[in-house]
């Protein structure tokens, strides 16, 4: 026991003490406020204020507070009734400033494992080092714009293609971000017909995320399982080829919570430098070609993007196909090495043997086509070169004068398809949808070596990656990953038109919404697209196919296996 002498004295120093070392740390939260509330943090039951930089950003909230004992939450303060809403957890106390941390998700950080490498990068690509899309976190995005305009670009059609200039702050766990005059627009041509939109943003000329400038926000609408794009451009990277890459963000727009989006890179300067030469500011590029299946235009006069061969160089500019990009120093609408490369697959040698595959090899990379293909039978692309001749990207690689093939766009894959899964998942490519149709891969599956080649991917691809032994482990961490996001996001306000959901649920679709559609596509669907799975795929996407289900599968839907589901059917091949 300590005498009564010594405890005034032992007391006094304890206060000294405290003083001299407050223990006082920074707490750090991001969160969506309207001016009606203030964010706070409770220590041990102690309310502290928390404020923003009005110069900086209004979604994180900062402030001083002692190192807890017990623990901490954040809370939302209504600011005329006292009203607060704490976050339903404790945190664990910690003894240095937070990171960026987020309302109401019970983690900051989780390990998360990578796909095996199956295959290296193809000898030409050249990736730069970026840290746009981190394992294991989810960053946040806020736009600032006119809400005015935004409403204005939510609610136009097809035809129209309003931008909107904004404010963007990106924040990760340790760093905040600023860019002015970001452009927004909106994004894709089905994906405007979704209740949940995606968008464009374009940083200003010489601005950088990441090291890109333009970046696609991607509303994953139509995928319940949100992780199709995840794992299908993950697989895209361990098989060797070049595409952009994907993570999850969080997403808010003005007052807004839009919800969890997709981040990935958009295939203009500087992807091609930062794809090709780590990011060499004197890169020269060559043309980059993108193919877009059909447009009204390209419709009425029979021309898909398929590479068949026209002799008729204005055949290739019905819209069918688009300059994506221009070659360094030339002229924007060129099809002129495109119409060269169809005509080379129009002739190119089928016979088997060394000279075959050099010719080929001459002008073509051929292993970035092969393994593509392999991808899209493995994982079932329904909006690919196979079943949707759509999708892809042609690159004229000046440095070693072949075209290298990229495959994008990786939404409708594993199971979420227009096509009969029975057709996709039979354990036999030769059924699978638009098999047999598309000039490329006729003529290159008739040079045995490739053939073998071809079927060599399967089955490596097979036992190396695509299969439930190696593909669920992270499919299970990345479901972890977004599960609180998920639940946040699916609850949302949405602020798109849903043109595909009014389809859906109308006796026959609404003629406003058939028009926007035929304006984009013309009146012809690809022959072998399945109407019945069209017609359900346009059920499914207003009924809340629950997460977890989305995940494991069945589904219920003809037009929407699980994702392990389509890993398990399409890997029992015997
Ligand atoms: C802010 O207020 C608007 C209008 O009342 C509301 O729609 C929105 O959801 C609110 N945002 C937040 C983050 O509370
Ligand atoms: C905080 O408050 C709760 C409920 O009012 C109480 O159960 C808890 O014991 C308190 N914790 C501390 C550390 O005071
Ligand atoms: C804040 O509290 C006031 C007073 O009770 C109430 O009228 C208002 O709706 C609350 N605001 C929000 C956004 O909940
Ligand atoms: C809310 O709290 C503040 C500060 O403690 C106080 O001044 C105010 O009267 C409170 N308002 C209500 C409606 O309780
Ligand atoms: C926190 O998130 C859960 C769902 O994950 C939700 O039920 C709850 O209402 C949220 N709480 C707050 C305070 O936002
Ligand atoms: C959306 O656009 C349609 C016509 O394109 C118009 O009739 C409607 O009023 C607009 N709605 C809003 C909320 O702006
Ligand atoms: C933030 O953390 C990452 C790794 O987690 C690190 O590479 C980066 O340098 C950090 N940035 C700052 C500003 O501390
Ligand atoms: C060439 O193609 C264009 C566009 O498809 C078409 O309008 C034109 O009639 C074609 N010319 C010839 C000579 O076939
Ligand atoms: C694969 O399907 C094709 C076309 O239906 C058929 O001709 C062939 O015999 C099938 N191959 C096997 C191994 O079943
Ligand atoms: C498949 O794997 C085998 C064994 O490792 C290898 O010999 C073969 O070259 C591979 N084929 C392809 C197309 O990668
Ligand atoms: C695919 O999986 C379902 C069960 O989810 C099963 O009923 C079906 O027979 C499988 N099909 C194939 C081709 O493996």
């Amino acid at each position: 026991m300590i005498s009564a002498k010594v405890l005034p004295l032992f007391l006094g120093l304890f206060v000294v003490a405290t003083q001299a070392q407050p223990n006082k740390i920074e707490y750090n939260v991001i969160g969506l406020l309207n001016d009606t509330h203030t964010m706070a943090v409770m220590v041990d039951n102690v309310t502290y204020p928390l404020s923003f930089d009005q110069d900086r950003t209004q979604i994180l909230h900062t402030g001083k507070a002692p190192v807890a004992s017990h623990g901490y939450q954040y809370l939302k303060i209504n600011k005329t009734s006292n009203v607060t809403e704490v976050e339903p957890f404790l945190r664990q106390p910690i003894d240095k400033d937070s990171v960026n941390e987020f309302f109401n998700r019970t983690w900051n950080k989780q390990s998360v494992s990578e796909f095996p490498i199956v295959y290296e990068p193809l000898k030409a690509i050249h990736r730069v080092k970026s840290d746009l899309h981190r394992e294991g976190e989810i960053p946040t995005i806020h736009l600032v714009a006119n809400q005015v305009d935004m409403d204005k670009m939510h609610n136009s059609s097809s035809l129209e293609d309003p931008k909107v200039m904004s404010k963007m702050t990106y924040i990760t766990l340790n760093e905040t971000l600023s860019f002015n005059e970001a452009e927004i627009s909106l994004s894709g041509r089905s994906s405007r017909w979704m209740p949940k939109l995606s968008y464009n943003i374009k940083l200003k000329k010489k601005d950088r995320l990441a090291k890109f400038r333009r970046l696609k926000l991607r509303a994953l609408d139509t995928d319940p399982s949100y992780i199709r794009e995840q794992l299908a451009y993950d697989v895209v990277k361990s098989t060797g080829l070049i595409s952009s890459e994907f993570s999850f963000v969080r997403v808010f727009l003005n007052n807004q919570e839009l919800g969890l989006f997709g981040i990935i890179e958009t295939f203009k300067n500087p992807w091609l430098a930062n794809s090709f030469a780590k990011g060499d500011k004197k890169y020269k590029n060559g043309y980059l070609y993108q193919g877009k299946f059909q447009t009204a235009a390209s419709s009425a006069m029979g021309h898909i993007s398929d590479l068949s061969y026209h002799d008729n160089i204005t055949a290739y500019a019905d819209g069918q196909y688009k300059v994506k990009v221009e070659a360094d120093g030339e002229e924007k609408e060129n099809y002129k090495p495109l119409m060269e490369f169809t005509k080379f697959i129009d002739t190119a040698p089928t016979t088997s043997g060394e000279d075959s595959v050099k010719a080929w090899k001459k002008k073509f990379d051929t292993d970035s086509f092969l393994r593509s293909m392999a991808l899209e039978f493995l994982l079932g692309y329904a909006d690919g070169y196979t079943t949707m001749a759509d999708n892809y990207y042609l690159y004229q690689n000046l440095e070693t004068d072949t075209f290298f093939y990229i495959p994008s766009d990786m939404d409708l894959t594993f199971g979420s398809t227009m096509f009969k899964l029975d057709d996709m998942w039979s354990g036999n490519y030769s059924t699978y949808p638009g098999m047999g149709t598309r000039p490329l891969m006729n003529k290159m599956m008739q040079v045995s070596e490739f053939k073998q080649t071809y079927e060599g991917l399967l089955l490596n691809l097979t036992q190396q990656i695509v299969n439930p032994k190696v593909m669920n482990r992270r499919i299970d961490q990345i479901t972890q990953l977004i599960e609180q996001d998920v639940a946040w996001d699916s609850q949302l306000p949405r602020v798109g038109k849903d043109i595909m959901g009014e389809m859906g649920s109308a006796e026959s679709a609404p003629t406003s919404s058939m028009e926007d559609i035929m304006s984009q596509l013309g009146n012809t669907l690809p022959p072998n697209m399945d109407m019945n799975v069209m017609a359900d795929f346009a059920k499914r996407i207003g009924a809340n196919v629950p997460f977890q289900v989305a995940v494991d599968g069945p589904t219920g839907f003809q037009s929407l296996s699980g994702v392990k589901e389509w890993v398990q059917n399409q890997t029992s091949i015997p």
